[in-house]
């Protein structure tokens, strides 16, 4: 049976972690590697964004980015951040990136969906819904960016074991397999055009995550 993660608990996590202030708060190795794909003439969205590290990153280059989280107080804490003189525009929202149709205030034109360790986040039900949610609201030929915590990860099989892969520790991750994720975004209608398992580039501290890091094109 598929698990039901608590979407209370897992805000409430959230907003503890990112009201510590301990997060790191330079941009991710992925978005490094990923900004110059980005069409700059286009929206980001942000699916996500935590304390909204990358998020800054991208307006930074020039990149209009609309970032969603669902843990309300980190939202708050970073409209509070926003560089107001800025030219180029970052808008935080508060949303489920499950329902991103639904999300207010979404921007038209979107060339880019960014997805940093959340696809990881939610349950394979609320993975196929976010795959689903970006092609609808991506335009033809726009990239989908993911970087998801792979099975091969240290942390995988830590904690209660919800099936599919899923287990709660601190908090709920569902891991991913590599032949599992390509064949889904081949069925969404994505091509491929980078995809690897990357078992160094996402170390934080004691947390030697091992990724999957995937570059995906809308088909028209
Ligand atoms: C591991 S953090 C990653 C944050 C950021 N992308 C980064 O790489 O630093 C996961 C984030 O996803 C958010 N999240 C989890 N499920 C969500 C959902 N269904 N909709 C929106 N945000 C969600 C959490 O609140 C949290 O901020």
């Amino acid at each position: 049976m598929m698990e039901t993660v608590n979407k209370e608990i897992e805000e409430n996590y959230w907003n503890d972690y990112y009201g510590e202030g301990v997060a790191p708060s330079f941009p991710s190795s992925f978005a490094s590697l990923v900004v110059n794909k980005i069409d700059p003439n286009k929206w980001l969205i942000d699916l996500g964004c935590g304390n909204g590290r990358d998020s800054l990153f991208f307006a930074n280059n020039n990149i209009n980015t609309f970032a969603i989280d669902s843990s309300k107080n980190t939202i708050q804490n970073n409209q509070k951040n926003i560089l107001k003189s800025s030219e180029t525009k970052l808008i935080f929202e508060v949303g489920d990136f499950m329902e991103l149709s639904n999300v207010d205030n979404l921007p038209p034109s979107i060339g880019t969906i960014y997805s940093r360790f959340t696809l990881h986040s939610v349950n394979q039900e609320g993975y196929y819904q976010t795959i689903n949610e970006a092609y609808k609201a991506l335009d033809s030929n726009g990239l989908f960016l993911i970087e998801v915590r792979s099975v091969n990860d240290p942390l995988c099989g830590q904690g209660k074991n919800c099936g599919d892969n899923g287990f709660i520790s601190t908090h709920y991750r569902r891991f991913i397999e590599m032949r599992e994720i390509l064949a889904d975004l081949q069925n969404y209608n994505f091509s491929i055009e980078m995809a690897q398992e990357d078992y160094l580039s996402s170390w934080y501290k004691e947390d030697k995550a091992v990724v999957i890091r995937i570059i995906a094109r809308r088909n028209e």
